[in-house]
C-alpha cells in the first residue's frame, strides 16, 4: 500500500498525443502512448489525491478512481485543462501536445483532383497549455504546483533546464533515452531550481510513484516556507 502523501491534493494530469484534423477522415498525431501520464494519474490516486486525467486519443484503461476527460485536439485539451485547473493544486503536463495544427480543417474529405499536385497544408501554432497554466495570475491558479515533461533526442539536461525556465515551472521531468514511446519502461531526469535527480530505468508505474513522492516532498517544502 502506498503512503497517502498526496492526501487533500487535487491533481490534474494531461496524457497521450493530440490529434489535429486535416479533414473529416485524416489528421496528424504522434507516437505518444499515454502510458506515462496514465501511470502518474494512477500513482497520484494511490497517494490519496483527487485525480482528473485529460487524455488525448489513447488505447488505455482509465486507472481506478480517476476521473477522465477525453479530448482529441490540442485546442480541446487546452479548453479541458482551463476548465479544470482552477480547482487543481498540482498540474502534471505529460501529454505530447502537437505544436501545430492545420490552419483550417476541411469540412469535406480532400480529394485528388487529377493534377498530381497535393493539397497545400498550412499550419498554425497550438497554444502551449503548460506555459499558459504556469503563467496564469495567482488569483486564478491559486497554489498550483506545475510539472512539465521534456522528450529530447540529445542534450537532455541542458534542454530540460532551459525548458523549465522557459515554461516557468518549478519541476521539469526529462525522458531519458530514445523512443520511450509506447514502452512500459522509461528512465527519468528531474530538474528543479536546486537539483537534478535521476531515476534509473524502471517500469513507468514505478517511476510514476517515485515522481509522485518527489512532488509531495516539494509541496511539503513549499508549505514549510
Ligand atoms: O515545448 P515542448 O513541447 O517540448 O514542452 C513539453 C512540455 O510542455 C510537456 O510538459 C507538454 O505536456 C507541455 N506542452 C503543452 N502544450 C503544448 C506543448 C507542450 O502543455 N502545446
Amino acid at each position: 500500500l502506498q503512503p497517502k502523501v498526496l492526501a487533500g491534493q487535487r491533481v490534474l494530469v494531461t496524457a497521450g498525443p493530440t490529434f489535429e484534423a486535416i479533414d473529416p477522415v485524416r489528421g496528424i498525431t504522434n507516437h505518444s502512448s499515454g502510458k506515462m501520464g496514465f501511470a502518474i494519474a494512477r500513482a497520484a490516486h494511490e497517494a490519496g489525491a483527487d485525480v482528473t486525467l485529460v487524455a488525448g486519443p489513447v488505447a488505455l484503461r482509465t486507472p481506478r478512481g480517476v476521473r477522465r476527460v477525453d479530448v482529441q485536439s490540442a485546442l480541446q485539451m487546452h479548453a479541458a485543462v482551463m476548465a479544470e485547473v482552477e480547482r487543481a493544486t498540482v498540474f502534471v503536463a505529460a501529454a505530447a501536445v502537437a505544436d501545430w495544427r492545420p490552419a483550417q480543417a476541411a469540412a469535406h474529405k480532400l480529394k485528388k483532383d487529377g493534377s498530381g499536385q497535393p493539397p497545400p497544408l498550412a499550419f498554425v501554432e497550438n497554444p502551449d497549455i503548460l506555459a499558459t497554466v504556469a503563467g496564469l495570475p495567482r488569483a486564478r491558479r491559486g497554489e498550483l504546483y506545475c510539472v512539465g515533461f521534456a522528450a529530447e533526442s540529445h542534450d537532455l539536461l541542458a534542454h530540460a533546464q532551459a525548458k523549465r525556465a522557459r515554461k516557468g515551472v518549478p519541476l521539469l521531468v526529462g525522458n531519458i533515452g530514445p523512443a520511450t514511446f509506447g514502452r512500459d519502461d522509461n528512465a527519468l531526469l528531474l530538474v528543479d531550481e536546486h537539483e537534478v535527480v535521476e531515476f534509473p530505468p524502471a517500469p513507468k508505474i514505478t517511476l510514476a510513484r517515485q515522481l509522485v513522492a518527489e512532488i509531495a516532498r516539494r509541496l511539503r517544502a513549499e508549505h514549510a516556507h
